[in-house]
């Protein structure tokens, strides 16, 4: 008894901001909200300034001066890089890169149809049977699998995605970026300047997050002390959800049925609040104001419209964005302008949310490694509503 009321005290003390409701010795907050589960030093987020910050870089610095290897480096280590570091590290993701053949040929066999999330989730599962330190947690092993993660991640994405089309994997060039890479193993061409330094933009814009709920879902996992490929398959699986990295697949969906429909983008939007439906990629847990990271790509969108000649695409979400703020004064979040960016460079709707994986994969290993630095396990209660007191009849009276 002493122990629960230590332990509700200490949860008392823990939990700030809205809906919690006391509820005997117990503290509930349904979806965990204003919960503060535990410390961290990776990610601040000011959600009423729209305010984003990783190890202490504002993300408008960090999205205008950094490639995603300096800011997976800095996720890792809490430091940038410097010339030197950086060089050492993409050296080690070139090695890495390459993923066992056998692999692809569990990406070979999933069905055509089968959801990129999906099979991204599997292989992530499955890269662990090839890696003979998968179950050795000592620091310096986590750091190589987290690497080696980010490394193999965007093979096994970009390998699918040309699979599933008919097409052989394209190898690696070891020579690039992680996303000049991704991009030449994805289109079997190399990519202009512009679309890689967009598209790396957006890498380092969706690489952390704080304890989101795919964070929260690795670092749950990782408590118990299982192995960071575990860890990250239950992350990959959280991700999916369309509350949550899957919402930039229904963002690119509704986009494409307005403008295919000739429909009008506000009225569209209306016809779905009067239904009580969902918008995808409007509303957020944390902000009640603009996503910083929706402000940036917003503005990458725009030039690329310009620049492509699809200044109507942009007027289209535009329109959504303003009728959405008036009629539920609801804000775009980092799904509803990365699905229109993703669209510009011309990748497949589908590939979108693990494309989301792979840059958040930087963030998730940077939890994983900070979880286990002072690990406790993570293990909250229920509060029991059900009945009580039955007495189990014999099977012929039930
Ligand atoms: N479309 C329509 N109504 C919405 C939306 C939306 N996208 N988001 C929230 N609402 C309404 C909701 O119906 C409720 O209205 P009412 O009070 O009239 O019943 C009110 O806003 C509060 O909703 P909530 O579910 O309590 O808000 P939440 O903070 O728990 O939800 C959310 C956060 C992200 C789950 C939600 O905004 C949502 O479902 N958004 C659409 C999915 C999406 O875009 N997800 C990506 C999130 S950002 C990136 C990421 O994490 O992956």
């Amino acid at each position: 008894m002493a122990e629960q009321r230590s332990g509700s005290t200490e949860a008392a003390s823990n939990v700030r901001e809205r809906p919690i409701v006391e509820s005997g010795s117990a503290v509930k907050a349904r979806g965990l909200e204003g919960v503060i589960a535990l410390e961290s030093e990776i990610c601040f987020i000011d959600g009423q300034a729209g305010v984003l910050v990783y190890r202490g870089y504002d993300i408008h610095d960090l999205a205008e001066n950094t490639c995603f290897e300096e800011t997976a480096y800095l996720l890792w280590n809490g430091r940038l890089p410097n010339h030197a570091e950086l060089d050492d590290l993409n050296e080690t993701l070139r090695r890495e890169r390459p993923v066992p053949e056998r692999i692809i040929d569990l990406l070979r066999a999933a069905p055509a149809d089968a959801s990129p999330t999906a099979v991204l989730r599997t292989a992530t599962s499955a890269l662990a049977h090839f890696d003979p330190e998968a179950d050795d947690m000592s620091p310096e092993s986590n750091y190589r699998k987290s690497v080696r993660l980010q490394a193999k991640i965007p093979t096994v994405i970009a390998a699918h995605g040309r699979l599933r089309k008919g097409q052989e994997p394209v190898a690696p060039l070891q020579e690039g970026s992680i996303a000049h890479e991704f991009l030449y193993m994805l289109n079997g061409e190399q990519p202009g300047r512009a679309a890689e330094r967009t598209f790396d933009a957006c890498l380092v814009l969706h690489a952390e997050h704080g304890l989101n709920a795919s964070t929260f879902a690795g670092r749950v996992i990782g408590s118990t002390l299982s192995d960071i490929y575990s860890a990250v398959t239950g992350a990959i699986g959280a991700l999916k959800g369309p509350l949550h990295g899957g919402a930039n697949i229904g963002v690119i969906r509704m986009l494409l049925e307005i403008n295919k429909s000739g429909l009008d983008p506000a009225e569209h939007v209306k016809d779905k609040l009067s239904r009580k439906e969902r918008v995808m990629g409007f509303g957020h847990r944390v902000y009640k104001t603009l996503d910083p990271r929706a402000a940036i790509l917003r503005e990458m969108m725009e030039e690329l419209s310009e620049e492509r000649g699809e200044r109507a695409w942009y007027d289209m979400t535009a329109k959504i964005v303003d009728t959405m703020e008036g009629e539920k004064g609801l804000y775009a979040n980092v799904d509803f302008f990365s699905a229109s960016v993703y669209y510009m460079l011309g990748i497949d709707p589908d590939l979108y949310t693990p494309i989301f994986a792979l840059s958040r994969t930087a963030g998730w290993t940077a939890h994983l490694l900070e979880q286990w630095t002072e690990n406790r396990l993570i293990r909250p209660r229920a509060e029991y509503v059900g009945p009580r007191g039955l007495k189990v009849p014999h099977i012929q009276d039930r």
